[in-house]
């Protein structure tokens, strides 16, 4: 069977973005055909500047979120980052392996780094070699592959890169992941500005759809996507990118397509009528859901120590063996008598 891993990150409220291009394709596909492991990768909130009371309920947020998405426990494994130490242990050997000018060339990272530098901040040195812990999230668990919207693409050919480049100079270790990518939405844009992707904390707050808003407020959002000057629904991502972005979130909720969806509408007004309907009833069940199991904690956080358990149990072994296959001495057993005296006390 195949192995998953993926992952969502608490630096902000969960957008309609992270459920069409990775949520909802781990419950409705991944789960029941892989053996599947979904982490809020919270060592990464670390990255950027943050507050650690924030990160902390954006962490069990998101964790109540992917089981309102619908991820089962009794299919697949759900887990918070920083419950495994495993990540952290092979991201640094990973970091030997990496070179500082990959990490320079993350889009991301440029992104990122560029933006707080214009506001006069610093930039943690997290940020730069935050691809690295990446790529020992997915490695560590020997994932096959790794479903994300297309954002992360490139972080998911630099794992391929290190992992490759680990078995060729220390022996094989790891298994070389793939990524998949939803067949539409795999990049959801910001409704105020559909050529920036829709992200979790964007300056462009009212483009951004977050699975936990009213309906209303979906609407209101959606009613006031930027389009264009055009009279006709075509779908065009480069020339018309807000009425193509509108047109794969309807397609992406009701099943369409959008080529097909754009031939059916005579006015932009009825397909963002359409649009925002399709988007309240997608969400509709993931808030129901999510409102009953906040209301039983206890749950969720038996389902987040569980899940770390399972996820220690798969990830400690690989980890062990590539700290043997990069050079560092394994420590010494126990001395027997030892042993039995621990297990009794
Ligand atoms: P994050 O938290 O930004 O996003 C989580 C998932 O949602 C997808 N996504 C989108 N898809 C379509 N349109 C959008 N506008 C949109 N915004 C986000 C992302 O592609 C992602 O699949 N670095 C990762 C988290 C991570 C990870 C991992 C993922 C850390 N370790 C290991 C996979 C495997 C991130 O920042 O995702």
């Amino acid at each position: 069977m195949k192995r998953v891993f993926s992952g969502v990150k608490p630096t902000g409220h969960l957008t309609l973005g992270n459920y069409l291009g990775a949520l909802r394709q781990w419950a409705e596909v991944d789960q029941h055909r892989a053996d599947s492991l979904f982490c809020v990768v919270d060592l990464h909130a670390l990255t950027v500047e943050h507050d650690p009371a924030r990160v902390r309920r954006l962490s069990r947020q998101a964790a109540t979120l992917l089981l309102a998405a619908g991820l089962d426990p009794q299919l697949c494994t759900v887990f918070v980052q920083s419950h495994v130490d495993e990540h952290a242990r092979l991201s640094y050997l990973l970091e030997c392996v990496a070179t500082d000018g990959e990490m320079r060339r993350m889009i991301q990272y440029k992104e990122k780094s560029g933006r707080e530098r214009e506001r006069g901040g610093s930039v943690r040195l997290s940020l730069l070699t935050y691809p690295v812990l990446m790529a020992a999230d997915i490695l560590a668990y020997g994932a096959d592959e790794v479903p994300v919207g297309d954002d992360q693409a490139q972080h998911v050919e630099l794992t391929r890169d290190l992992a490759v480049r680990f078995n060729q100079r220390y022996g094989h270790t790891f298994v070389v992941p793939k990524a998949t990518h939803p067949a539409v939405a795999a990049r959801v844009m910001n409704l105020q500005e559909p050529t920036s992707k829709m992200g979790k904390s964007d300056a462009f707050g009212p483009g951004i759809v977050y699975l936990l808003d009213e309906p209303d407020v979906v609407r209101k959002k959606v009613m006031r996507a930027v389009t264009d000057s055009g009279l006709e629904v075509v779908y065009d991502r480069g020339e018309r990118p807000g009425l193509a972005n509108l047109l794969e979130i309807l397609a992406a909720c009701t099943g369409g397509e959008p080529e097909a969806l754009a031939g059916a509408y005579g006015s932009y007004g009825a397909l963002k009528k359409d649009t925002a309907d399709a988007v309240v009833e997608v969400l509709r069940p993931v808030q129901a859901r999510h409102r009953e199991l906040c209301a039983d904690p206890v749950h969720v956080e038996a389902v987040l120590r569980d899940g770390a358990a399972k996820a220690r149990a798969m990830a400690r072994p690989v980890v062990d063996s590539a700290y043997r296959a990069i050079g560092l001495l394994p420590p010494a057993p126990e001395p027997v008598a030892d042993r039995v005296l621990n297990a009794v006390r």
